[in-house]
């Protein structure tokens, strides 16, 4: 009976390697995507609740579409002449911003520009509308602007599918993770979108401080007093401290409408039409404000010095400012505050962060 027993397993064993290497051999044949739980991506303190979050069911997070997503952000096949990817504009090191050459961002002929500066990608999960003037619903459909935009990569749909269909290794890649043969533009955008909602930063020294493993300096600790002291900074009004540093609400922070080109940027206004969202943008998070020059939606101020000077002197008091905003006195900070307030922010900087390798170029 025993030597039977024995014989079944070894049997049976003698089946799953053959299975196993069939697997290996045919793994078209064998469609089974690994799930993500996206509770792995929500660090301490941030809002956990599904309702918090960007998410659609008909796009589920797997091991497969997002490594999908990945290649595909930096994969300059993705725009016309084949010169940029999503990650020439949003690059890493500097928290997924365009860096500090210029204040727009250059398209993929190497001459255009963007009419605004390029936010940070990250955290994205957390916020419900995209771009500076919540234009855009959600990241899947977000990502079809850059795509086609002549001033950005000026790419032709119909011929990127055919680039797509074309290359050597993306029918294998979207088949592993959507399980199916035809490469479609849905398909695209979801594996980006699922890319993107992985992008998440929250272990700055800040994080590590709330989590009792370093301590802030005098000054930085001064800072982050001064940070929601609403006879001082009140900075914590819009950009709420902890957690992704932003409500993401659309705000007249006092900004001219100085901008770049002959029409000024009426922000959301352009897309509610409402008179008192004349000049509102997107408040954007703080989180590695120190990597993202240069700031405001037109990129006008380059250093953290400037940004706190117009806070403190520089903001216009008009109809729409924020009414938070439009109770404060000009000229309320001191120098000395100025400076611990930014190195406050300097301590929002997330080293592992921006040196993480999954979500590195894996060209
Ligand atoms: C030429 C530079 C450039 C390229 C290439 C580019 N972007 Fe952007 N991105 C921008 C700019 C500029 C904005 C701001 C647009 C606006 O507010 O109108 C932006 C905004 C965004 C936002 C909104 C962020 C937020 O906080 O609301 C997301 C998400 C994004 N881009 C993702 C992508 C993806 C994905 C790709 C590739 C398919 C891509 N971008 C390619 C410059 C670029
Ligand atoms: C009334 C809401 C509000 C308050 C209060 C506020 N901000 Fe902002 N902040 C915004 C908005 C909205 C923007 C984007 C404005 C734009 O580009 O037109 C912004 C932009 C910024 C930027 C540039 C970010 C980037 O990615 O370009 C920095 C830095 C900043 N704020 C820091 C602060 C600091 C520091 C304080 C306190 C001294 C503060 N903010 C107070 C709403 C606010």
């Amino acid at each position: 009976m025993k030597r039977k027993i024995a014989f079944f397993v070894f049997l049976l064993a003698v089946l799953v390697s053959f299975l196993a290497s069939c697997r290996k051999d045919f793994p078209l044949a064998s469609f089974g995507v690994n799930y993500v739980d996206v509770n792995s991506f929500i660090p301490r303190g941030f809002p956990a609740s599904i309702a918090d979050l960007n998410l659609r069911a008909d796009n589920p997070l797997t091991l497969e579409g997002i490594a999908l997503g990945r290649r595909l952000f930096y994969d300059k096949l993705l725009s016309g002449n084949n010169q940029q990817s999503c990650g020439s504009c949003h690059i890493q090191k500097y928290a997924f911003t365009n860096g500090p050459s210029f204040n727009l961002s250059t398209g993929a002929d190497g001459i255009s520009r963007t009419l605004r500066n390029a936010p940070a990608t990250f955290n994205l999960m957390w916020s419900k509308t995209f771009t500076w003037d919540g234009a855009q619903p959600n990241l899947e459909e977000q990502l079809i602007g850059p795509i086609t935009s002549p001033v950005e990569m000026n790419q032709d749909l119909k011929i990127l599918l055919e680039e797509l269909r074309a290359d050597a290794n993306y029918p294998y890649l979207f088949k592993k993770a959507f399980g199916t043969d035809s490469i479609t533009i849905a398909l695209v955008q979801k594996a980006i979108a699922q890319f993107e909602r992985t992008i998440v930063s929250g272990s700055s020294k800040f994080d590590l401080w709330l989590q009792r493993k370093v301590n802030l300096d005098s000054f930085e600790f001064a800072g982050f007093m001064l940070f929601d002291d609403q006879k001082k900074g009140d900075c914590n009004h819009c950009h709420s401290k902890g957690g992704t540093f932003t409500n993401f609400d659309f705000k007249h922070n006092g900004l001219d409408t100085l901008t770049v080109g002959s029409n000024p940027d009426v922000g959301r206004y352009g897309i509610t039409h409402f008179g008192f969202d004349f000049m509102s943008f997107k408040t954007p998070t703080l989180r590695n404000i120190e990597l993202t020059t240069p700031y405001m939606h037109d990129g006008r101020f380059q250093t953290l010095e400037e940004v706190l000077d117009f806070y403190d002197g520089g903001f216009h008091y008009n109809k729409n400012l924020d009414v938070n905003m439009a109770l404060l006195p000009k000229h309320r900070l001191t120098a000395n505050e100025k400076k611990c307030l930014i190195r406050f922010l300097k301590t929002l900087t997330d080293v592992e962060f921006i040196n993480n390798p999954v979500y590195s170029d894996p060209f």
